[in-house]
């Protein structure tokens, strides 16, 4: 794992909100989230083609890392996340599978590339952790590292699509606080998308969950 950040423990949310729950993260989001249907809908969309370089970002326990290079096993995948702790899970999952994965320690918002680094940015379920400020400021760094071309994959909280979904949210909300989260149920992500230079994000998918509405969305750095 190459560290290029030294941000504390304090300064963003894990992936379960509390440290001593990650753990607990696989089986949380297997059983509860319809993970696999999500991420395998996220995978496609991505369209890899041989030769190509892969960022995950907010890689987490590195379960969708994993799966972008079994699906696409000529592509080049790096998974980057901010916590050590899930990625030294990250990276024995991916050891585990023989899978030749680099894993970097990094801020999503201060990216330890240079310009013009990936054909494509993978991201699930980190923006909601953002707050609105650095939510931006990542959009702009993935929009910095994209070559032209490149693409941008999110999986997030999205709008909520009705009343139930919008009920169903506040528990995340209240698991990972206001103030990263409400800028996700108020479908703000693809207008931060288009500040950070992108024509447009669109929304290309839509999931009921049991923590709320989930969305998909697509954004292309044109040249
Ligand atoms: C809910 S988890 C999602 C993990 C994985 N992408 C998935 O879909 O299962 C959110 C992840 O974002 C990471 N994260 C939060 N803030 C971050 C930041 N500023 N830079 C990079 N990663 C961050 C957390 O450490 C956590 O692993």
């Amino acid at each position: 794992m190459k560290k290029t950040n030294d941000k504390t423990k304090s300064d963003y949310i894990p992936a379960l909100r509390f440290h001593w729950l990650t753990s607990f993260y696989d089986s949380v989001l297997r059983w509860t989230m319809r993970e696999s249907t999500f991420k395998n809908q996220l995978i496609k969309q991505v369209q890899s083609y041989p030769g190509q370089r892969i960022l995950d970002l907010g890689c987490g326990t590195g379960t969708l890392t994993v799966q972008l290079k079994q699906s696409y096993p000529e592509s080049e995948v790096t998974g980057l996340d901010i916590d050590p702790d899930v990625l030294r899970m990250a990276e024995a999952k991916a050891a585990q599978r023989h899978l030749s994965i680099k894993f970097d320690q990094g801020n999503s918002y201060e990216l330890p590339y240079p310009d013009h680094s990936f054909d494509r940015v993978v991201t699930s379920l980190m923006f909601h952790h953002l707050t609105t400020t650095n939510k931006l400021q990542t959009l702009k760094e993935i929009f910095r590292v994209l070559k032209p071309e490149g693409e941008l994959h999110i999986a997030d909280w999205g709008k909520a699509k009705n009343g139930i979904m919008r009920i169903a949210y506040y528990s995340i909300q209240i698991l990972d606080g206001f103030s990263t989260t409400t800028d996700n149920v108020k479908g703000l992500l693809p207008g931060f998308a288009l500040k950070a230079g992108f024509n447009t994000m669109n929304e290309t998918k839509q999931y009921a969950t049991l923590y709320g509405s989930l969305s998909l969305y697509k954004a292309k750095k044109c040249s």
